[in-house]
């Protein structure tokens, strides 16, 4: 028997239903971090692609004993479904963890959301029309993109330097695109700690790029799960600690307790709030009650501050190793030298292609992301973001010793077939730990 002429029949050998789907979901393919997550999982290869936080570092007792306690005083309301606004015990401490960042706001104008991914998500719901704009830095992280594309917007890419976005080069871009007769509804910006650049954007630039979205009437999407992270110095403030009326502010306690939990916020002007509760409620009805009463435990019980203290130290140790493993193994290259957070951003040489360079590198056993991960244009051949956060201070300098023999390996393969002097450019470019040139 044939079904052609059916439905089914329009779609296509893998699915069947490849005709039905809504156009939006033209870009949902799978990234380059979600195909690296298979590969990178097999116990032999040194993973340095993925940004998972170390849990272990988290005492079990200190979950297992918030859990018992909200199972014994609190079961039935846990177990039960709640308000899509979340526990207004828990938007009560959200507050003290965002005084941390300088941040002073309303339990009241807390959403809880299912991790800072959630809210990402029901943001872009709200604002975003198909062939709207999200100015965003280049590279920008890449799982907030997929969203923003799945809303049919486009990124336009901001360049960076060592502190973050350029003040200059947001005016230009408006300007461009307001020319254009484009329409910009947003600035997505992760300021502190940048994923995956490494980077952060100083006070003044702050300062400048709210003036900026001011006078251009754009709303600042600040997403920061990294701020409380840092391995020195605390970092500037939040945006949102003098902006009010143009700032949504993302947290999170995935990178300062445990992603497990999937809890996370969004503290957004009065009338916005409004409209994140409704999308909320329509999305998941309430975010789960179990998570946040957990959440909320730990925080009254346990010095939640010492351990994003024990959180710095751990972070802060790896990303010295990574650091002293690049410049030995590799001195002739360039990165960014974070001073919190997850990430490295690394440059290769520009005749090497960290996408293509991927396969031979797993096959020495060590996996990386490629750096057109963070792109929604294709750029980004030249770098790879390095994930300090997740192997151990061993595996991260076993790690380095492979990607040097992968990236010298290929080198060499060059130099060989081409027979001429490719390298002596790459060596007179040779930088410190300032941000890449590519990157601005
Ligand atoms: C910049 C950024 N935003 C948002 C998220 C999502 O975090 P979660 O949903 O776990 O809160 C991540 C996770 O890595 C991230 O790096």
């Amino acid at each position: 028997m044939t079904d052609q002429g059916s439905p089914r029949s329009r779609g296509n050998n893998l699915d069947p239903w490849y005709n039905h789907y809504a156009q939006r979901t033209s870009g949902l393919a799978a990234s380059e971090v979600r195909a690296l997550f298979a590969v990178a999982s097999r116990p032999e290869v040194v993973s340095l692609a993925g940004g998972m936080p170390f849990v272990s570092a988290l005492p079990e007792d200190l979950v297992v004993g918030a859990m018992d306690r909200v199972m014994r005083e609190q079961g039935p309301v846990a177990l039960q479904y709640g308000s899509g606004q979340g526990v207004p015990a828990l938007r009560e401490q959200i507050l003290d963890v965002m005084a941390l960042e300088g941040i002073s706001g309303s339990a009241d104008d807390v959403v809880v959301t299912t991790g800072s991914q959630h809210a990402l998500e029901l943001f872009s719901k709200l604002f975003l029309d198909p062939g709207d704009v999200v100015l965003a830095e280049g590279p920008s992280y890449v799982t907030a993109m997929v969203i923003f594309k799945s809303y049919q917007a486009e990124v336009d890419h901001v360049p960076m330097d060592e502190n973050g976005m350029i003040p200059e080069a947001l005016r230009e871009h408006i300007a461009r695109l307001k020319a254009d007769g484009r329409r910009v509804k947003f600035l997505y910006t992760v300021p502190t700690f940048h994923n995956p650049a490494g980077v952060t954007l100083s006070w003044e630039r702050r300062l400048e790029i709210l003036e900026i979205a001011r006078q251009n009437d754009i709303l600042v999407l600040e997403d920061n799960p990294y701020g409380l992270l840092y391995f020195g110095e605390k970092p500037p403030a939040a945006m949102r600690s003098v902006e009010r009326e143009g700032v949504v502010y993302l947290g999170t306690f995935s990178k300062t307790l445990a992603p497990g939990f999937r809890v996370g916020w969004a503290l957004a002007p009065h009338a916005i709030r409004e409209k994140l509760i409704l999308a909320n409620e329509a999305a998941v009805l309430s975010p789960s009650s179990f998570s946040q009463l957990v959440v909320s435990q730990y925080l009254s019980d346990a010095d939640w501050k010492a351990q994003i203290d024990t959180f710095r130290g751990v972070y802060r140790e790896r990303k010295e190793t990574m650091i002293s493993a690049l410049q030995e193994h590799l001195p002739d290259l360039s990165w960014t030298d974070p001073n919190g957070g997850f990430y490295v951003w690394l440059t290769l040489p520009p005749h090497l292609d960290s996408k293509a360079m991927l396969p031979r590198a797993v096959t020495e056993l060590v996996a990386y992301t490629p750096g057109t991960a963070f792109y929604a244009d294709g750029s980004g051949r030249h770098n790879m973001r390095l994930s300090f956060c997740y192997p151990t201070p061993e595996s991260i300098r076993v790690g380095i010793r492979r990607l040097a023999t992968v990236i010298n390996g290929e080198t060499d393969l060059l130099e060989t077939f081409a027979g001429t002097g490719l390298l002596s450019s790459v060596r007179a470019d040779r930088t410190s730990n300032n941000l890449p040139t590519d990157l601005r």
